[in-house]
């Protein structure tokens, strides 16, 4: 899919350029937690940098309601950016005023004045059609950042021609939100892996029995409609579940009244984990179970081992599952970590983003 990138902007010596980052990190008591945002925006940095340009970088912070909230401020991202690339001016958060969600066109007049230039390097972002992401492109001349055209590279490169078998690995709690993303991705993968809070859906679609789990009920029918598509779908055999006195067990097959499952069981983990090992592509999104409490990390974890084992090229879409093989200090094992979560399903999904559109009609396009 062709963007602009930066070798097709005009000139930047001597040009102020509007630079849209993604630089929503996770920040607890004003201290942010992972820098990675920030740190995958220096390269575009550097290169205008390089070549005489000004920036002014952009981004949104959290989600405030289209005012100021000093909960929301951009400053510690401001400080740490001033250590890594103290040349670059970085505006307030853009979500704290209403025209940046709402698209207003004044909202976009006010980010483009005394600007030349517009890069967007928020892949993140991308689809939102935000002001900040598909204003500036139809006013400026504007390019994909290095960040920006990677993710497209890569995400795009995978499902137009995967090493097989590619195998897709799908977590998270909720089977609704990513219905369209599994839709997608049987048409594309040799097998599908499921775990997570989702799988207990596609398991009472199987007839089994999940006790407390977490159900989605109005979706049984939809995931039993999936299983018949005649792909490969992995299911856990085994649940590490919590029991009516708090007692934490490995329960196999049926899960009994009483009983919740939050992770996937040591079997099951084994299973998946000599899929993926096997693989020629892997594409990872969602963890296996609740990785952030350490007694049902195990399924998450041998997981994000085989991923880093994994002798295929290897794709981390974004989130939590990137969360996780932080924790796991696994991120070396990995080809690709996407910097995007919603961003890299969604384009997965429909294969396209509102910000590459956007970009795709830039004057300079
Ligand atoms: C993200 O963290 O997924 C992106 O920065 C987008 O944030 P949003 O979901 O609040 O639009
Ligand atoms: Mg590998």
């Amino acid at each position: 899919m062709h963007v602009p990138e930066l070798e097709d902007l005009p000139d930047p010596s001597g040009r102020r350029v509007l630079l849209r980052v993604d630089f929503n990190v996770p920040i607890t008591d004003g201290k942010i937690d992972d820098d990675l945002r920030i740190r995958a925006a220096l390269p575009t940095i550097q290169w205008l940098l390089e070549r005489g340009a000004a920036i002014d970088a952009c981004s949104h912070l959290g989600r405030p309601k289209g005012q100021p909230d000093p909960r929301y401020s951009m400053e510690p991202v401001r400080q740490r950016l001033s250590e890594l690339a103290p040349e670059v001016n970085l505006l307030e958060n853009l979500r704290f005023d209403p025209g940046e969600e709402g698209n207003d066109p004044a909202f976009v007049d006010k980010l483009v004045e005394g600007h030349d230039l517009y890069v967007n390097d928020a892949f993140g972002a991308s689809h939102r059609a935000h002001a900040s992401v598909v204003g500036p492109p139809a006013r400026l001349p504007s390019a994909a950042g290095r960040l920006l055209a990677r993710e497209v590279e890569v995400l795009g490169g995978l499902l137009e021609k995967p090493e097989r078998p590619f195998v897709g690995i799908l977590g998270g709690a909720k089977v609704s939100d990513k219905l369209a993303v599994i839709q997608a991705l049987l048409d594309k993968v040799d097998a599908l892996i499921i775990g997570g809070g989702m799988a207990y859906t596609f398991l009472a679609a199987q007839g089994q029995s999940v006790g407390d789990s977490l159900l989605q009920r109005d979706f049984v029918d939809t995931c039993r409609e999936l299983l018949a598509s005649g792909k490969r779908i992995l299911l856990p055999t085994d649940t590490v579940a919590v029991g009516p006195d708090d007692q934490v067990e490995t329960v196999g097959g049926d899960i009994p009244d009483g009983w919740k499952g939050f992770d996937i069981g040591p079997e099951t983990a084994k299973v998946f984990a000599a899929e993926v090992v096997e693989a020629g592509t892997v594409l990872w999104n969602g963890p296996m179970g609740v990785f952030e409490d350490d007694r049902f990390a195990a399924g998450t974890r041998t997981l994000a081992e085989a991923v880093a084992e994994a002798k295929g090229f290897t794709v981390i879409g974004g989130g939590d599952s990137a969360a996780a093989v932080a924790k796991f200090g696994l991120e070396d094992g990995i080809d690709h970590i996407s910097t995007g979560g919603g961003a890299s399903l969604e384009l997965i999904e429909k294969g396209d983003l509102p910000g590459l559109e956007a970009l795709r009609k830039a004057p300079n396009a």
